[in-house]
């Protein structure tokens, strides 16, 4: 039995010096000293071993099975410092690796334009105004001395939601609603959205607009002029020249649409400008006293004067954007040149 014992022993130490990996190591535990296993097996015989030898052997046994106790300990702590170091390797961040930057965003091209066309007439007083995208066709038709039968009506170009009820095609509705809530004097600039039933290079179904107002006693077109030239200069720079033509607007008279020199050529001709010096800004005019009336204003005692202008043209105008939908088709190799 001793001989048996010195074997297994022998057999076992080997198995645990050859485990690699922890659940090696087990499989040899179980192997060797679990509850079925191998010195189980042998401690059974001690039954037919004879009286006298049977303590020293019960002892050699005990000695055997602490030493592949403990042979299976100091292996385990080996293999797990093993396996710990090989996890930390795989695991391990490099901190000499430059970092991911996060994109950063920036404000969109046209709302950058509209606030620069917001400071330019807030350092004249004007504070702004909003009204909602989705209309009565009376502040957006009616209220403007726009009548029933106006073309400017008609369902080609108009977004009904439903009888009555418009997306604004223009931001001349904020006006009335503002003559509604506040007496004179009335200095307001609107910027919004708009939208029209039309899709090309030079229109979008939904584009930007400002709209300006004001209202007071003993204001000419004179005052429209200036007020109008200092923006000009102001955006443009002092060099930009200015024109007025006269037009036709239900809700202005006299009306009339601005030029300005050409941002490209300065007037002397180009693609831009159709070689004609000149490119279209906004429109504008005097408050027509039946908008007055309207809003319950005295036209005998307060008079004023209103323009409008897309937001759109006068950004693609500036940075020379040949298609409006560029502005709106958020592709950011676009969008980041601004
Ligand atoms: N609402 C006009 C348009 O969308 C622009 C406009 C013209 C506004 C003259 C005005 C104005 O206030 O006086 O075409």
């Amino acid at each position: 039995m001793k001989e048996q014992l010195e074997a297994f022993q022998a057999a076992a130490l080997d198995t645990i010096a050859q485990a690699d990996t922890l659940s090696a190591l087990e499989e040899a535990r179980v192997k060797y000293l679990g509850r079925k296993g191998a010195i189980t097996e042998i401690l059974r015989g001690l039954g037919k071993v004879s009286a006298e030898e049977r303590p020293a052997m019960g002892q050699l046994a005990n000695v055997v099975k602490g030493a592949i106790g403990s042979a299976l300990d100091d292996r385990k702590v080996e293999l797990s410092a093993t396996a710990d170091a090989a996890r930390e390797e795989s695991e391990a961040v490099d901190l000499s690796l430059p970092g991911r930057r996060p994109q950063r965003g920036h404000i969109h091209m046209v709302n950058q334009v509209t606030e620069e066309i917001i400071d330019i007439f807030a350092g004249l007083g004007f504070q702004v105004a909003v009204g909602p995208d989705i209309e009565t066709e009376f502040y957006n038709f009616d209220s403007l001395n726009t009548p029933a039968d106006h073309p400017a009506r008609d369902s080609h170009d108009t977004f009904f939601v439903k009888p009555g009820v418009v997306l604004r095609t223009h931001t001349s509705p904020v006006q009335m609603r503002v003559m509604e809530q506040v007496q004179p004097p009335v200095a307001v600039l609107a910027p919004g959205r708009v939208y029209r039933v039309d899709y090309d290079a030079s229109h979008s179904p939904m584009f930007n607009q400002i709209e300006g107002l004001l209202v007071d006693e003993g204001v000419t077109f004179a005052d429209l002029k200036g007020t109008l030239m200092h923006f000009v200069h102001h955006l443009f720079g002092k060099n930009t020249k200015v024109r007025f033509r006269p037009h036709f607007f239900p809700f202005t008279e006299p009306s009339a649409e601005m030029d300005i020199s050409c941002t490209v050529c300065s007037g002397k001709g180009c693609r831009l400008c159709k070689n004609s010096g000149w490119l279209e800004a906004l429109g504008c005019g005097m408050v027509h006293p039946e908008v007055f009336k309207h809003a319950n204003y005295d036209y005998e005692k307060y008079s004023g004067f209103a323009f409008g202008l897309g937001i759109d043209r006068i950004a693609m105008l500036r940075h020379a954007v040949p298609s409006i939908n560029h502005l709106y088709d958020n592709d950011l190799r676009f969008l980041e040149q601004f």
